[in-house]
C-alpha cells in the first residue's frame, strides 16, 4: 500500500513538471510572437580606424528576451548582434565599479541601472564624459588612478617597524567616521560629472580621489594627517571644487563626496581639527 502511495506521488510530480514545462513554453512562444523592441543608441569609436569620427550606432533588443538592467542589454548585443561592441564589466552587481558610463545623460553603473521600458524612446549610452576614450564605452582611467595613488591610500604610522606585528585598534565611534567613505568603488562617475574636473582634471584631484584622501585623513589610526593635508595645500588639488554637488547627485552608491571635500577644506583652513583617537593604539607597542 505504501509503495502505491509513493508511486502515485511520483506520477503527480512528473505530470506537474510536464504541465509547468508546457506553461513555460507557452509563455515563451507568446513573448516571441509579441517582442518588445527597445532601441539603444551607443557611442562607437574604433582606435584601429583613427580617421573615422566617433558615431552613434543603433541596436534593437527584445526586452522579453533580456534581463532588466542596461548591462544585460549590452551583453546581449555583444553576444548575439555585434561582438565588436566594447565595454568594461565584471561583477554585474555594483561592486567592482568597472561598468560606469553615461546612460540617458546620467553617469552611473550599467549593471544596476534598470532599462527604461518606454519603447518609444531610445536609450543613449556614452562613455564617461570628458575622458580620453580607448574604444567605444571604455575610458582611459590612467590619470584617475595616478591621482588616487598620489593621495597614498593606505594606513601610515610613525613606527612602521611595528607594522604587521600589532593589531591597530579603533574605537567604535572612530570606526563610524569611516562610514559613507570606505564604500566608494572608485567608479569615477562623480569625478567625470564635475565641471571643475572636466576643465582641470590634470591638477584638480576630483571628488572620488578627494573623498578617499579624507577617508585616510580622518582615520583615527593614521598618523600622517599633517603630511596628507600639506600635500593638498595648493590652489588646484582641492580648491577647484566650487560645491556644485554634481558629484553627490550622481554617485550610484549614494555617497556624498561633495561633503567630504568640504570637510577637507575645514581641516585645511583650521576651522576644524581631527579628533584625538578614542583608543590609544600606540600604547600597544610598549
Ligand atoms: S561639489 Fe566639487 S567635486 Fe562635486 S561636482 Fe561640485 S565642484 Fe565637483
Ligand atoms: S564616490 Fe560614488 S561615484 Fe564617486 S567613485 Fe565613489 S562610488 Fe563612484
Ligand atoms: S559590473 Fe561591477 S559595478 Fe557594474
Amino acid at each position: 500500500m505504501a509503495s502505491e502511495v509513493s508511486l502515485l506521488k511520483l506520477c503527480k510530480g512528473i505530470f506537474g513538471q510536464v504541465r509547468h514545462v508546457h506553461a513555460t513554453a507557452a509563455v515563451a512562444a507568446q513573448a516571441a510572437s509579441n517582442p518588445r523592441l527597445k532601441k539603444f543608441n551607443i557611442y562607437r569609436w574604433n582606435p584601429d580606424k583613427p580617421d573615422e569620427k566617433p558615431q552613434m550606432q543603433e541596436y534593437q533588443v527584445d526586452l522579453n528576451a533580456c534581463g532588466p538592467m542596461v548591462l544585460d542589454a549590452l551583453i546581449k548585443i555583444k553576444n548575439e548582434v555585434d561582438p565588436t561592441l566594447t565595454f568594461r564589466r565584471s561583477c554585474r552587481e555594483g561592486i567592482c565599479g568597472s561598468c560606469s558610463m553615461n546612460i540617458g545623460g546620467i553617469n552611473t553603473l550599467a549593471c544596476i541601472s534598470k532599462i527604461d521600458t518606454n519603447l518609444d524612446k531610445a536609450t543613449k549610452i556614452y562613455p564617461l564624459p570628458h575622458m580620453y576614450v580607448i574604444k567605444d564605452l571604455v575610458p582611459d582611467m590612467n590619470n584617475f588612478y595616478i591621482q588616487y595613488q598620489s593621495i597614498q591610500p593606505w594606513l601610515q604610522r610613525n613606527n612602521e617597524a611595528a607594522s604587521g606585528t600589532q593589531q591597530y585598534l579603533q574605537s567604535v565611534d572612530d570606526r563610524k567616521k569611516l562610514d559613507g567613505l570606505y564604500e566608494c568603488i572608485l567608479c569615477a562617475c562623480c569625478s567625470t560629472s564635475c565641471p571643475s574636473y572636466w576643465w582641470n582634471g590634470d591638477k584638480y584631484l576630483g571628488p572620488a580621489v578627494l573623498m578617499q584622501a579624507y577617508r585616510w585623513i580622518i582615520d583615527s589610526r593614521d598618523e600622517a594627517t599633517e603630511e596628507r593635508l600639506n600635500k593638498l595645500r595648493d590652489p588646484f588639488s582641492v580648491y577647484r571644487c566650487h560645491t556644485i554637488m554634481n558629484c553627490t547627485k550622481t554617485c550610484p552608491k549614494g555617497l556624498n563626496p561633495g561633503k567630504a571635500i568640504s570637510e577637507i577644506k575645514k581641516l585645511l583652513s583650521g576651522f576644524a581639527k581631527k579628533d584625538k583617537p578614542g583608543l590609544d593604539t600606540a600604547a600597544l607597542h610598549n
